[in-house]
């Protein structure tokens, strides 16, 4: 399978190159970074320490979507967006695993699926995924004299909060429970806890990948699932997985509960 990468020089992009450098079955044709990039031009294998793949980083959509068959982005928001677009016109498949996506974002999101095969999911792991059905498996079994409170851990250098993935399980337990409302934060005289607010709390520092637990909190008992990344490359192999999945199927927006069928 031929891939392109977009954010290719980023934290997940190396992950990306290191994986599939390793992968008989993957060859990485094409490396998109941003156009202030300083590692614009160099080999994205040589600056992902697996020596030189003969890939150059290019900040030019075209020439680095050209001749890939499945394109993986891990970049900003607002680049997603421009990403999706040329690669339906290119008619590559997209696997994106870049979070916080606005409304245009979506928007491009769904506009490409009705051309190419497109995956997104805030949180390319497998694990998460099975979470995700099983906080909303959970709220279907238990009232709303149930509380859900959901608090995730993350590394330092993390820009935004709560995480993608938080909202991605706030988002389960709301499909089992509608009337659940977000409170990101609790400070003051905030008065009594409502039965329809659903916590979803940020916690940050050192260089924790990620951690997620839903706190279901009831009488006389109180049930904790939990969710930790180890490790970056976690996120990569899913996004591999994902990568494989859309390869030759049909167009359509996917997520990682089709991945894992
Ligand atoms: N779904 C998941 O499982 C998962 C897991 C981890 C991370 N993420 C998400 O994936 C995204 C990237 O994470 P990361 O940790 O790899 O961040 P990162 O290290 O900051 O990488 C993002 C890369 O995208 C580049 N970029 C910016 N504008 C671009 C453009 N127009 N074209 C191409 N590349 C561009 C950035 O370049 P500059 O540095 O020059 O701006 C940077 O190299 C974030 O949204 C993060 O939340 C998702």
């Amino acid at each position: 399978m031929k891939l392109a990468l977009h954010g290719a020089t980023g934290r997940m992009g190396q992950a990306i190159v290191r994986l599939a450098h390793a992968a008989e079955d993957l060859q990485i044709v094409g490396a998109v970074c941003a156009s202030v990039d300083p590692a614009q031009g160099k080999d994205v294998g040589e600056l992902a320490g697996v020596g030189t793949l003969g890939v150059i980083a290019t900040a030019d959509l075209g020439v680095g979507l050209l001749g890939a068959e499945v394109v993986i982005d891990f970049s900003t928001a607002s680049a997603a967006a421009g990403l999706m677009a040329v690669a339906a016109r290119e008619r590559v498949a997209i696997v994106s695993g870049t979070t916080n996506l606005d409304a245009a974002g979506r928007q491009a999101l769904e506009q490409a699926a009705k051309s190419v095969p497109t995956l997104w999911a805030p949180n390319m792991s497998l694990g998460i995924q099975v979470l995700a059905e099983l906080v909303e498996r959970a709220l279907r079994r238990l009232d709303a004299e149930y509380d859900v409170e959901i608090v995730e851990v993350h590394h330092r250098r993390k820009v935004d909060a709560p995480s993608g993935t938080a909202r991605r399980l706030a988002e389960a337990a709301r499909s089992a429970r509608s009337s659940l409302s977000e409170v990101t934060g609790r400070s003051g005289e905030v008065g009594q806890r409502r039965t329809d607010e659903m916590g979803v709390l940020a916690v940050r520092g050192g260089d924790v990948v990620g951690d997620h637990t839903i706190h279901i909190l009831g009488p006389c008992e109180r049930l904790e699932l939990t969710h930790r990344a180890t490790s970056r490359d976690l996120f990569a192999h899913g996004a591999v997985r994902a990568a494989r999945f859309v390869h030759q199927r049909k167009p359509g927006l996917y997520g990682m509960a089709d991945v894992l069928g």
